[in-house]
């Protein structure tokens, strides 16, 4: 179904070339598909989508670059590099031909070890608490791994064959702390949460499905020796979306979002604005693919959503995730400062901090920079996040946890990074209401597909191979 307004609108942009101009129609482009979001899912459908399948694309992207979550902080002192957003990916489905076909060498990742100190932050008490020695700790990530792997394909790369409410396995939905008793893998908990889990805040409160989003099975195979996690050799994660941006050249409209769209069955109209310029350009194509979280509110208000797309999406709750590199003297270099409640020691491993939260400080291989992380719920914003990291830097200072002799109250920030929202989860009810099978009803309806994390786990490659599962369907009846 042709709208008229699709044809009078491109035939009057094509006649003219004022563009820009508040009074003049915005340019026009065609493409086969329209992407919005150069995070990790977009960037890999319109690189499989523009080199692989032959089809046109236009990739919409807010910031001046691509890559989503992944945040690389050169030095202006050193010039060295630091990595305070992705770490490492994993070895899933075709990741490391995504890394060969743009020419990125890969090395093995191997996490800093830290001399860790765990303190309640809310007291600056320093707590004696004790990690389960490394075999335990091993042994218990083998038995989690073994009772998971038999749920993950309804898990990843997608919700796909996510079982009806009645078939969905219990313990899925057990909270997390229940689960971890039930099978006997507390000493597994602590490297959990450390690597990943911390992202949903008081892991042990959440829903076992959404630990195993953040934390599944390709993690546990990494601690366990039966998987591999690696990193551009540069050592810096942005090199490899700086690769995926010279090869999409033009086709990416950066500094961009949309302001109107009109979808239908048979094609989409999104007009989308360059923050810089003013300038609008309306892109017509036969697809849509969505890659940004559908969180509430302005981001994806101007996609035109129906009924049934915003009842589904004001579903989710998300935690808002920040992370920051500061320089100070009073953080003891080779350090890690943890922040455990006082009844985690001294070897609870059920016990975490309740959001929002500055989860650590961590030393970062140069100068005094240190990487902090704060998880917070809707209501925490770019200032309250510096503050909680503000306020506990103060109150480990005042107990003297930290260097001896400094004193410098101030916190100088070197980088800052809002990730926020993400981990879109549902409650307990909803998932048992039938919600994923709902949500991915939606898929292909008025020509609109949806990827990213909140349809998939929260792993780059992970989502990867869930475009590597949409993109047939997606491209199903184009010719
Ligand atoms: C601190 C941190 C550390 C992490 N570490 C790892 C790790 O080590 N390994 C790992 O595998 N995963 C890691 N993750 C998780 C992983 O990065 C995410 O799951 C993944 O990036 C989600 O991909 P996505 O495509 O859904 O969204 P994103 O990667 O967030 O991409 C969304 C993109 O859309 C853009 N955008 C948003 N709104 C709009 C709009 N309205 N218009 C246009 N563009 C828009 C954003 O700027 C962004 O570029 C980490 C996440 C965080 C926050
Ligand atoms: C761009 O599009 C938006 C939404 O349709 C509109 O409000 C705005 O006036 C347009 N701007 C220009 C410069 O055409
Ligand atoms: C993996 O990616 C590489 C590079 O794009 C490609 O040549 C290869 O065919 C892919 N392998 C599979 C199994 O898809
Ligand atoms: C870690 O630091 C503490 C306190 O400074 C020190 O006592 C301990 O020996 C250190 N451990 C290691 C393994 O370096
Ligand atoms: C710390 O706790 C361990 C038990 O986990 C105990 O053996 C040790 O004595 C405690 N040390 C201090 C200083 O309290
Ligand atoms: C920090 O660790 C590095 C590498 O192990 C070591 O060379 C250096 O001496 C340590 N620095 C301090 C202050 O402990
Ligand atoms: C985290 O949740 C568990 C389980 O409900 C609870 O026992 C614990 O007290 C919580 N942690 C904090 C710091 O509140
Ligand atoms: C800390 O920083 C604030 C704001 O930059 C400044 O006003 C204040 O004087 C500083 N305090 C100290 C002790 O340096």
């Amino acid at each position: 179904m042709l709208l008229p307004s699709f044809i009078v609108g491109s035939a009057l942009a094509l006649a003219t070339t004022a563009a820009g101009s508040p009074c003049s129609p915005p340019n026009v482009v065609h493409k086969d598909i329209v992407i919005v979001g150069g995070g990790a899912s977009g960037v890999y459908a319109a690189v499989r989508l523009r080199e692989d399948f032959g089809k046109s694309i236009a990739l919409i992207e807010k910031r001046e670059i691509l890559g989503g979550h992944v945040d690389s902080f050169t030095d202006p002192e050193t010039g060295g590099n630091i990595e305070f957003g992705v770490q490492a990916f994993l070895d899933v489905g075709n990741a490391t031909g995504f890394f060969d076909r743009l020419g990125v060498a890969r090395r093995p990742f191997a996490a800093e070890r830290l001399n860790s100190t765990y303190i309640d932050f809310e007291t600056g008490k320093v707590l004696n608490f004790t990690l389960p020695p490394m075999a335990d700790q091993l042994a218990a990530m083998n038995k989690f791994l073994q009772v998971i792997e038999p749920w993950e394909r309804l898990l990843q790369p997608g919700y796909f064959d996510f079982p009806d409410p009645d078939e969905i396995p219990g313990d899925l939905l057990l909270p997390f702390g229940e689960f971890v008793t039930k099978h006997g893998i507390e000493n597994a908990v602590p490297r959990i949460y450390s690597i990943s889990g911390l992202g949903l805040g008081n892991i042990t409160n959440e829903i076992t499905m959404y630990v195993l989003q953040a934390f599944g099975g390709p993690n546990a195979r990494v601690v366990v020796g039966r998987g591999r996690s690696f990193e551009p050799a540069s050592g810096r994660n942005q090199d490899l979306y700086d690769a995926a941006a010279r090869l999409l050249g033009s086709d990416v409209h950066y500094s961009s979002t949309i302001v109107d769209s009109h979808r239908t069955d048979s094609k989409v109209r999104v007009t989308v604005q360059d923050a810089n310029t003013k300038i609008n350009t309306t892109i017509i194509a036969k697809r849509l693919l969505v890659a940004i979280e559908p969180s509430r509110g302005r981001n994806i208000q101007p996609l035109d959503l129906d009924e049934d797309e915003l009842n589904l999406f004001n579903k989710f709750r998300y935690t808002s995730r920040f992370a920051g590199v500061i320089d100070s003297k009073a953080l003891a270099v080779n350090k890690s400062y943890v922040n455990l409640p006082a009844n985690a020691a001294p070897n609870n491993y059920l016990s975490y901090p309740e959001v929002p939260f500055n989860a650590r400080f961590d030393y970062l291989g140069t100068g005094h920079y240190f990487r902090v992380g704060v998880m917070g719920n809707h209501a925490v914003r770019d200032d309250n996040a510096k503050q909680l990291v503000q306020q506990s830097y103060e109150t480990l200072l005042d107990a003297g946890d930290l260097v001896p002799g400094e004193t410098d109250r101030n916190i100088t920030w070197k980088a800052f990074s809002a990730h926020g929202p993400m981990y879109a989860r549902v409650s307990r009810e909803d998932i048992q209401a039938g919600f994923y099978k709902r949500l991915y009803e939606i898929q292909g309806r008025r020509s609109t597909w949806w990827t990213g994390a909140a349809w998939s786990a929260h792993i780059q490659t992970v989502l990867w191979k869930y475009d590597d599962v949409l993109i047939p369907k997606m491209l199903e009846g184009l010719e």
